[in-house]
């Protein structure tokens, strides 16, 4: 038997996204927004964030990679801010509001960014690019937009193992570079 599967399953129904099944340990019902549409969820209260969208939800845009907070490859937007959702658990999640790569690749918001990753060749091999987009779109959008030294600095903790940094890099040069006059920050090169 695969211990990884839920033990007992049932099927709820949620508006609008098709729910998969719940454990026969569920301590609590899960209410929340996800990519605009109200979800509901039987589970444990300690079950990851990143586990319910993969395994009960199929948005597999956020990738598990390290799975302790440090890679980046699982980010969604929480309440509207980048945040790791193998760090967000159940409990932290309801009544709360999550939005998934697959919500935002077709936001108007994240062209921009999708763009200048294509363009500068920073769509690799893929694992990290979903997380990169969700917290670039975010950085983007702000007002005011961070200077490129600034958007790297708070991209830190988007990696990409394969250590292919230059067209990503370049990519945020596109996006960010303009702002440099205005903090007097001076973007490096890669
Ligand atoms: S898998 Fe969540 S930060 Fe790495
Ligand atoms: S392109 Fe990001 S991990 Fe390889």
């Amino acid at each position: 038997m695969n211990t990884h599967e839920p033990a007992a399953l049932c099927v709820l129904t949620t508006d609008g996204i098709e729910t998969n099944a719940l454990t026969e340990a569920a301590e609590m019902v899960l209410r929340m927004q996800l990519n605009g549409q109200a979800v509901s969820v039987r589970c444990r209260p300690d079950t990851r964030l990143l586990t319910l969208l993969r395994e009960y939800w199929h948005l597999v845009g956020a990738k598990p990679g390290c799975e302790v907070g440090r890679c980046g490859a699982c980010m969604v937007w929480f309440n509207g801010a980048p945040a790791n959702a193998c760090l967000l658990m159940a409990y932290q999640l309801q009544g709360q509001s999550v939005r998934t790569i697959e919500s935002l690749r077709e936001d108007p918001a994240s062209a921009p960014v999708k763009d200048a990753l294509d363009a500068c060749g920073g769509v690799q091999c893929g694992y990290c690019t979903a997380g990169m987009v969700v917290h670039l779109t975010w950085l983007h959008q702000q007002s005011p937009r961070p200077s490129f030294a600034d958007a790297e600095a708070m991209m830190c903790g988007n990696l990409c193992r394969c250590t292919g940094y230059g067209g990503i890099r370049r990519a945020m040069r596109e996006l960010f570079e303009d702002n440099r006059s205005a903090t007097g920050a001076t973007a490096r090169t890669s």
